[in-house]
């Protein structure tokens, strides 16, 4: 190909410059050009789309967020649409497209790949829930994110004597909640996976709470139980002074993390390759045991992060299991 074409969608995640910069780059390097296209599939409807430079791809590999924006975009999930999309992108001379995103991101890529533009997808979301890929850009930086935030919240619920419960993103999956819940020894980490009972919960706070152990963290993912909710709930149950944070956008932003800008020119590179030498089109560029990788869509399935049973009974055993003796 000589032409390709780079978008990001959804919803941001730190890595995603990294992820351009590679595609820019690698596709100048091997003598093709390349169309930035701004705010995702809503960009590509509105025919918002320009030629990018080497320059362009400057300083911004350290940035969170995505310089050529991002958006949702209903519409586009409707066949005329699509059509529409296919036809500016003749238009343009755009011959494939990189599109930087998480699974909804990616379900628009394969629509476009059935109306026969080559696509390759770029996993790109905090939530690590993608197919075609066990490692997504974003996560990294979003897990320690958390780590940094509940270490500070364990500094204050130890000084008053309270617990703290933090509520963080992850949509329907809770692998942010259980990377940061280990990685910060959280008593108790709440995903949508495993479900839990909050009768049970409260119990073992309670309990917790008379040996001694008085600043317990209870991780929650969003997709597992409202924070407020459930904190009122426990706060009535208990009576122990909890309090609730909802970690919120902090997650998605910031600076990335060594992992995540590694990862994003990586895979942004690969995937600008793979579309120029029309080998493998039509794939997820994603990562298997570390390994990069192309993964065709229709194969996606059968590679993406599992939910690991034995990572959560390790924190368990870590938080709480364990511990049988009072400390005081
Ligand atoms: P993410 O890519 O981060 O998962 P969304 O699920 O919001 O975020 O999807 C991003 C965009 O991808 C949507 O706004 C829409 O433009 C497009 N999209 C999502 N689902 C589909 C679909 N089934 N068909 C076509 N496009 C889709
Ligand atoms: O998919 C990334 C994510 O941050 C999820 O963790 C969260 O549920 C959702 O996006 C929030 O989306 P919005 O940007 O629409 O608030």
């Amino acid at each position: 190909m000589k032409r390709i074409g780079v978008l990001t969608s959804g919803g941001d995640s730190s890595g995603m410059n990294s992820a351009i910069r590679g595609v820019v780059r690698t596709a100048l390097h091997m003598g093709a050009e390349v169309y930035g296209i701004r705010q995702g599939y809503k960009g590509l409807l509105e025919e918002e789309i320009f030629k990018m430079k080497s320059r362009m791809a400057g300083g911004i590999i350290h940035h969170g967020g995505t310089i050529i924006k991002t958006a949702r975009c209903l519409e586009f999930k409707e066949k005329e649409n699509q059509e529409k999309a296919v036809s500016i992108l003749k238009k343009y001379g755009i011959e494939g497209l990189v599109v930087i995103g998480g699974d909804g991101s990616l379900k628009g890529a394969e629509a476009l790949s059935a109306l026969g533009v080559p696509t390759v997808t770029v996993p790109g979301t905090i939530d690590n829930d993608m197919p075609g890929t066990d490692e997504t850009i974003g996560f990294d930086t979003a897990v320690n994110t958390v780590r940094e935030a509940t270490n500070k919240i364990r500094d204050t619920a130890a000084s008053h004597d309270r617990a703290a419960l933090i509520e963080v993103m992850g949509r329907h999956a809770g692998h942010i909640a259980l990377a940061a819940g280990l990685a910060c020894g959280a008593e108790y980490i709440l995903v949508p996976e495993i479900p839990f009972e909050k009768e049970k919960l409260a119990k073992s706070l309670m309990k917790q709470m008379e040996c001694g152990r008085t600043n317990n963290i209870i991780i929650c993912a969003e997709g597992a139980a409202d924070a407020r909710v459930l904190g009122a709930w426990l706060k009535e149950k208990t009576k122990i002074d909890i309090c609730i944070t909802i970690l919120g956008y902090i997650q998605r932003g910031g600076a990335p993390s060594a992992r995540d800008a590694m990862l994003g020119s990586i895979l942004g590179s690969l995937a600008a390759e793979a579309l120029i030498k029309g080998e493998h089109i039509n794939c997820v560029a994603g990562t298997k045991n570390g390994q990069a990788i192309l993964v065709p869509y229709d194969k996606a399935e059968q590679v993406r992060r599992v939910f690991s049973k034995e990572l959560y009974n390790l924190a368990a055993i870590l938080g709480t299991a364990a511990v049988e003796e009072p400390i005081i």
